[in-house]
């Protein structure tokens, strides 16, 4: 496939469908190194990619049941065992986070997330065109200042989303995408 064709074919897997063998070596360093070519206004490098995977899992959904508890004291056993499974849907996790420089003069954070989430779409793609199956999922605990703390993050920090990714059958329908045109117009002045 040549690259048009690859980002056009690319699709979330449910994470849940995503199985062992995530990508190691030379296939996951490829991954993450094409999330390096995003656009970065003033080359900034906000994004950070903290891989997760083996027991790491099971300690973010420990962090995951603590941020849980402490937002909604009330939750019961059955709540806690939910988010603490989580992260176990697949065999690894890529937290794409974004390091806020703040009171930048010419980027705000705003511009500093996207470039972050575009290192993102960037490592989705690179994963596709290797065959590996990817999606990225975030919820209310990619906001949460506990969990942020755990990943090494600051309040002021973000974490964009957490992709899930593993090998994928492939299977599944294809998706039909909307058309362009639907979302494009010439602006005339
Ligand atoms: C930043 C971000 C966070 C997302 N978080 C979730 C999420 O928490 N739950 C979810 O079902 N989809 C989430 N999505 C959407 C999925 O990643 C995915 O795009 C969607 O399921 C559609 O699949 P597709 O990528 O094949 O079009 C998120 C997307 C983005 C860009």
């Amino acid at each position: 496939m040549n690259a048009i064709e690859v980002i056009t074919a690319r699709q979330s897997a449910r994470a849940i469908t995503l199985t062992d063998p995530a990508p190691t070596g030379d296939d996951l360093a490829e991954i993450l190194q094409a999330g390096m070519s995003a656009p970065d206004h003033g080359a900034i490098r906000p994004w950070r990619f903290k891989i997760i995977e083996g027991d790491a899992r099971v300690r973010l959904g420990d962090i995951m049941a603590e941020a849980l508890k402490r937002k909604e004291p009330q939750s019961d056993d059955a709540a806690l065992d939910n988010i603490r499974s989580k992260p176990l849907r697949s065999p690894m996790i890529v937290a794409v986070c974004a390091e806020i420089t703040e009171d930048h003069p010419k980027v705000p954070p705003i511009e500093q997330i996207v470039a972050a989430g575009c290192a993102g779409q960037n490592v989705l793609n690179a994963a596709h065109a290797k065959g590996y199956g990817a999606i990225m999922l975030s919820g209310w605990v990619a906001y949460d200042d506990h969990v942020k703390g755990a990943l090494g993050l600051e309040p002021k920090d973000a974490i964009v989303a957490f992709i899930y990714m593993g090998s994928t059958d492939g299977s599944g329908p294809v998706k039909e995408r909307p058309r362009y045109a639907e979302y494009t117009s010439t602006w005339t002045g």
